[in-house]
């Protein structure tokens, strides 16, 4: 049963506990195959630049969501915020500070889940806790772990592996688990993308109440529009790939605490959403046009 109360190891605002982030010059180019063996097997691939030259500043305490037709690079770009993939060029400063790598500074939620197949959800919660926090004693790391896994609805599936749980609730660990190492970033990709419409209602509203608590910065990646208008101060659209870019940043400047029910009654909500849902049937638009060109010359 979920709650949505908060328990005891889920802090108040702590503003200090957040960082600005900014994204300088960062481009990335996946490197194609050209070793003697994949061109013998006609599998020879060209360099594919995913990126170019992003710019982007970030607030301290601000939330910022991230949208862009599919492949465009939205994942590559947090995975180079969480320091898992090096930028081809460019960097990302944390406080002013460039990142080397991952860091206790940034809890993620992975798109594919990312939990370890051999833990249990409260191991995998646990885990990540005593990384950050190794001299927490196991009681404590225990009972952090279990308010998160209350706090995203799993309570009774703390004994389950991974591969015993549904798309969604793997989502909701790997909520639970960013959550937990209270981090001074969140950046999220498509957390709520494997969800029920009810579940993933209700998430929203609690990362938008932690939001008010907490003020963390947050990256969150999106395919939904309403989503980005519920949740965020800023929404960055990106074009397509391949070279993509920021298209346009766009302020969100509704009150909160934000009411779903009550969102499309703010004056600008109606032509900040037209304006995403045009950027995004024009750039869809292009990268299929675009492929069944490809593929009519193939
Ligand atoms: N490791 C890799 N090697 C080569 N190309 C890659 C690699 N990872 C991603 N790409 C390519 O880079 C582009 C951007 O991929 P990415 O996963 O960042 O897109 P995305 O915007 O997150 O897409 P989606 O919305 O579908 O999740 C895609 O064309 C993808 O094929
Ligand atoms: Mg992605």
């Amino acid at each position: 049963m979920m709650t949505s109360s908060y328990a005891s190891s889920i802090k108040p605002a702590d503003m200090s506990a957040s960082a600005p982030l900014s994204i300088q010059g960062v481009s990335k180019i996946y490197h194609g195959k050209r070793d003697w063996f994949s061109r013998m097997t006609r599998k020879a691939t060209l360099d594919y630049t995913a990126l170019d030259d992003i710019n982007l500043d970030i607030e301290a305490n601000t939330f910022v969501s991230i949208i862009g037709p599919s492949g465009c690079g939205k994942s590559t770009l947090l995975n180079i915020m969480a320091g898992l993939s090096q930028p081809t060029t460019g960097t990302v400063l944390i406080d002013g500070v460039p990142i080397t790598g991952p860091g206790p500074d940034r809890g993620v939620v992975f798109q594919n889940y990312a939990l370890m197949p051999w833990m249990t959800v409260m191991d995998n919660i646990r885990f990540a806790i005593e990384t950050v926090n190794p001299k927490l004693s196991a009681t404590r790391q225990k009972a952090i772990a279990h308010d998160y896994i209350e706090l995203v609805g799993l309570t009774g599936a703390e004994d389950r592996h991974p591969h015993e749980l549904s798309g969604g609730m793997k989502q909701r660990v790997g909520i639970a688990r960013a959550l937990a190492i209270d981090p001074q970033i969140l950046l999220m990709d498509e957390p709520f993308g494997a969800l029920d419409a009810l579940t993933r209602g209700f998430l929203q509203d609690e990362v938008e109440r932690i939001w008010e608590q907490q003020r963390k910065t947050v990256i969150l990646i999106t395919h939904s529009i309403e989503e980005a208008l519920l949740l965020s101060d800023k929404i960055v659209m990106m074009t397509r790939g391949p070279e993509a870019k920021i298209a346009k940043i766009l302020d969100v400047p509704f009150p909160r605490p934000r009411h779903r029910e009550l969102l499309d009654q703010q004056p600008a909500y109606h032509d900040i959403k037209a304006e995403m849902e045009l950027h995004l049937s024009q750039e869809t638009r292009a990268v299929e046009e675009s492929r069944i060109r490809r593929r009519a010359i193939a």
